[in-house]
């Protein structure tokens, strides 16, 4: 939620700002904006209201002056609507000072009291401008942007990553942290700041994290860090793992179209290296999670939100039978503020692809501080979240940069089924045949995926189709649950059609009183091959709304034909064991939801309202 870029070196910085930018529009799209110092040693701004698109088109007309140092803003606004005047960066009152920020200034008010007291004025509506022109009139008495940084960011409170540059010191970008993401680039002569890796990976691998409460000077030749005191430290530096290719739309119509069809791939990757001799071994998290301590768990709570939530539903299912664990599925915005119980054997796992979700960073510190230990399944490197955990188990999806999840929900969903097996076979309560079993059902998922994405063009005529539908109902029993939940949610972000998911078994409690004639009625139809007798199940749910009027769109196993008498429409899945199929149902959901959203012509990469890493609460 809000994207920061910083450079200092020998490149245009204004060139390396907006590519900056352009990678991290993700996190926010309602304004953007630069500030660089020129060679006559003043600052150039420019900053507009709407698509970081806006911006560029203004700086295409008029260009900015040439420059080594700058910072760049793409926003989602908190405080003060997306206008041009509220667009970051701020200034200073002298006009020489820019800021930028990500995240809430929650004592802003009384800054701002102050401020106006002393006969400042104030341009915007923002929280942010409350930074600027305090820091602008520190950097007055000490003439040190570096010191008048520290001053001032230790008056803030809340949530923040703030960068700044004065045109007398040109070469030198300040950045600071708290409870908001922000990561150096480490170039050979340069060097860069972003709010994750991808603002500079076409430059550097080579990036270093910066901790909670620290202070950054960037300049071409090094970088210096420290603790908002002043007090030197270590940064930890990292290889970043993937390039710059992986970020980019590459020839697809969205990113969203790119990384539904990186599916596979990010589940081979995510499985790679975890399986030995046919069995789940998950060395690195042995650190926080020795084997004598994961047998003594008793609980295990999953914390996320939004796609992230969901995904851990699935896990709930595969943990729960594997490893013999009462798992409880929380949004992590909810388990703070009600007192939950958590004891030193309760295990707390937190599930985010960015690793930057506010209210999932919240709660795992909460349960840490509450004594539970904590574990973080991540598709970000270096982010907050896994930094604040015990122990942390990658997903290997690559960079998403489409808003709506899509492959990091199944890789987490993986993870989530690795951890389930390790568990299981460390607690000793998983037979290996069986655990083998799983393990080969798991390598046999990325060639199924491939086969169920080659139905894009029957998705994308169902959803032409479609593209009138105000409503549409999603029906999912046991593991078709969440996959319900998550087609639902895919739909309203993406299409902004009114979507609910339910529970098949559900349906007769309340729901089905929403079906009429016409009503579109997903339903994700468990594999008749399965024991429990769900299918039969399911099939009389199908036939009760279908008597009811409903235009029913089936999901079911290839072969099912008892489905075929009550669907007006099928799409199939290969075989596979009854914890996997979701991971291939769930794939034509998505297709489902970014196609009609395509047919309505909305933009798919960034729907309204919406940003990807929500690092505010
Ligand atoms: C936002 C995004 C969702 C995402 C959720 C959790 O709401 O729009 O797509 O699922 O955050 O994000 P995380 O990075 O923690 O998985």
């Amino acid at each position: 939620m809000c994207g920061i870029v910083g450079y200092a070196g020998p490149r245009d910085a204004t060139d390396v700002l907006v590519g900056g930018l352009k990678r991290l529009e993700y996190r926010g799209y309602d304004s953007a904006g630069v500030a660089v110092i020129t060679p006559d040693g003043s600052l150039a701004v420019h900053k507009r209201a709407g698509k970081l698109g806006v911006l560029e088109r203004d700086l295409q007309r008029s260009p900015m002056p040439q420059s080594a140092t700058g910072i760049g803003h793409t926003r989602w606004a908190t405080h003060g609507g997306p206008t041009d005047g509220n667009a970051h960066p701020h200034l200073g009152d002298d006009g020489r000072l820019a800021l930028i920020h990500n995240g809430i200034i929650e004592n802003f008010a009384p800054l701002k009291e102050e401020l106006l007291a002393e006969g400042a004025e104030f341009t915007s509506e923002t929280d942010t401008e409350v930074a600027a022109l305090l820091l602008g009139r520190e950097f007055g008495r000490t003439k040190d942007l570096l010191s008048a940084f520290r001053a001032v960011v230790g008056r803030l409170h809340g949530a923040f990553t703030l960068l700044a540059v004065h045109a007398d010191e040109p070469g030198l970008v300040v950045g600071a942290r708290r409870n908001s993401p922000l990561v150096v680039g480490l170039g050979e002569g340069e060097q860069f700041l972003g709010s994750d890796v991808a603002a500079f990976v076409q430059y550097t691998r080579r990036a270093m994290a910066i901790g909670q409460d620290q202070i950054v000077a960037i300049r071409p030749d090094g970088i210096e860090l420290t603790t908002f005191d002043g007090e030197p430290v270590q940064g930890e530096e990292y290889e970043v793992a993937w390039d710059a290719a992986a970020a980019e739309k590459g020839g697809w119509s969205s990113f969203m179209a790119k990384e539904i069809s990186e599916e596979p791939e990010a589940l081979e990757q995510t499985l790679l290296g975890r399986v030995h001799d046919g069995l789940v071994v998950l060395d690195e998290i042995g650190g926080g999670f020795p084997d004598d301590v994961l047998r003594s768990v008793d609980r295990i709570v999953l914390l996320g939100a939004g796609t992230s939530a969901y995904s851990g539903l699935l896990g709930k299912y595969t943990i729960e039978k594997w490893a013999g664990v009462p798992v409880e599925v929380e949004l992590a915005h909810e388990f703070r503020y009600r007192d939950p119980v958590l004891g030193p054997n309760t295990l707390v796992a937190s599930i985010s692809q960015s690793g930057e979700t506010m209210d999932t960073l919240m709660a795992v510190k909460y349960a840490r501080e509450r004594g539970a230990r904590t574990l973080s399944i991540c598709n970000t490197q270096g982010s907050t979240i896994p930094r604040e955990s015990d122990a942390v188990l990658y997903t290997r999806a690559g960079p998403e940069v489409a808003v709506a999840s899509t492959k990091a929900f199944t890789a987490q969903a993986v993870a989530l089924y690795l951890f389930g097996l390790h568990l299981g076979r460390v607690r000793g309560v998983l037979p290996d045949g069986e655990s083998r079993a799983m393990v080969a059902e798991l390598q046999a998922l990325p060639e199924k995926l491939r086969q169920v994405l080659t139905q894009g063009d029957e998705v994308r005529e169902m959803a032409r189709q479609m593209s009138d539908t105000r409503s549409v109902l999603f029906l999912g029993r046991h593991v078709g649950y969440p996959v319900a939940l998550e087609g639902a949610l895919k739909l309203k972000e993406l299409a902004y059609i009114h979507a609910e998911g339910f529970a098949a078994g559900e349906l007769k409690h309340g729901p089905i009183a929403l079906i009429e004639p016409g009503q579109r009625v997903f339903v994700i139809v468990p594999s008749p091959r399965d024991t429990s007798s769900l299918h039969p199940k399911v099939v009389s749910n199908i036939q009760e709304i279908r008597a009811r009027g409903a235009y029913v769109l089936a999901i079911a196993e290839e072969g099912d034909v008892a489905v075929l008498p009550y669907a007006d429409e099928v799409l199939r899945i290969p075989l596979a064991g009854t914890m996997f199929e979701p991971l291939l149902a769930v794939a034509l959901l998505q297709q489902f939801a970014m196609e009609l959203a395509a047919a309505k012509g909305l933009d798919v990469d960034q729907p309204r309202n919406l940003a990807k890493s929500v690092t505010v609460e």
